[in-house]
């Protein structure tokens, strides 16, 4: 698919995807999703992606909501529609990408754009971040996993009062609360993010992908977690990486890894 919304970059085992709207404060449109999806179904087939960095062009926004032009004339059905699409394709795919996906987060995160970086395993701030989950001022709930999401990473009363409110909070605070996991400044965020990702880069791919499914799978009502845990965890001994990795704990020496 050739990416008309998203400027996509490999450095150094990093897929930066960048979301390309600055006019429009990155909002998501149809076009913009439809190519996140697409990245996400293909991204865990490329060996030579080793995880995902997610931000926005321009300084001031990372994505300020879902396209709000768009939906301005739905009903029921194509909001059922939309939310579900989106939810499957583009939110859930992130979240149970076997890769790990960090978003950056330089200005504005609202609606859609907080669901977005939400939906990613880690997010950096830069300090003059703004989030918030606005929806309930349009008329609207959160429809790509916000109520969900927000509540499962700052707990369930203050998801309610960000959500009720629709308030918008700064970076420091989103720290506090554990909404994002690092603040830095503007001009460091993006290497920031991708010194995370080098970090975790280093670290067997496979036991990475496994602790993903663990750790998601705790949050999933259909699923046991700690059953889900026990079959990961046996599914490492099969893989030469944990042969090298604890043999190279025995030998006193760095492991190299080769995700498989
Ligand atoms: N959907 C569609 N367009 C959006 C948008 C969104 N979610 N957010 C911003 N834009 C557009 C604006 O309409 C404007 O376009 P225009 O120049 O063609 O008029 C452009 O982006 C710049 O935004 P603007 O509102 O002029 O910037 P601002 O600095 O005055 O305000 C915000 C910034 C983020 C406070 C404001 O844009 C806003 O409230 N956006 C909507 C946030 C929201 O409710 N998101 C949830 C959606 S479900």
């Amino acid at each position: 698919m050739e990416y008309k919304e998203l400027l996509v970059s490999l450095n150094n085992r990093v897929l930066h995807v960048q979301i390309n709207r600055p006019q429009k404060l990155n909002a998501l449109n149809k076009q913009v999703l439809a190519e996140l999806a697409d990245i996400f179904a293909s991204v865990q087939q490329q060996n030579e992606v080793g995880g995902i960095l997610l931000s926005g062009v321009g300084d001031k926004a990372f994505v300020a909501g879902a396209d709000i032009a768009e939906f301005q004339h739905f009903g029921y059905a194509e909001a059922k529609q939309l939310a579900a699409d989106g939810q499957k394709q583009v939110f859930d795919a992130i979240a149970n990408c076997s890769k790990p996906v960090v978003s950056a987060i330089n200005g504005f995160a609202l609606g859609g754009g907080l669901e977005l970086s939400m939906a990613c395993h880690l997010r950096i701030a830069s300090d003059t971040a703004r989030m918030g989950l606005p929806e309930t001022g349009l008329g609207l709930i959160p429809g790509y996993g916000g109520t969900q999401r927000l509540a499962q990473l700052v707990g369930k009363g203050r998801a309610m009062e960000l959500i009720f409110t629709g308030e918008m909070i700064n970076a420091t605070r989103a720290y506090e609360i554990g909404l994002v996991n690092k603040i830095c400044t503007p001009a460091e965020l993006l290497s920031e993010a991708e010194r995370l990702l080098q970090k975790i880069n280093q670290r067997a791919p496979l036991a990475i992908a496994g602790a993903i499914k663990a750790i998601n799978a705790g949050f999933d009502s259909a699923q046991n977690g700690f059953i889900v845990e026990i079959e990961e965890f046996a599914r490492c001994f099969d893989t030469a990486d944990a042969k090298e990795g604890v043999e190279a704990f025995l030998s006193k020496r760095q492991a190299n890894f080769t995700g498989k």
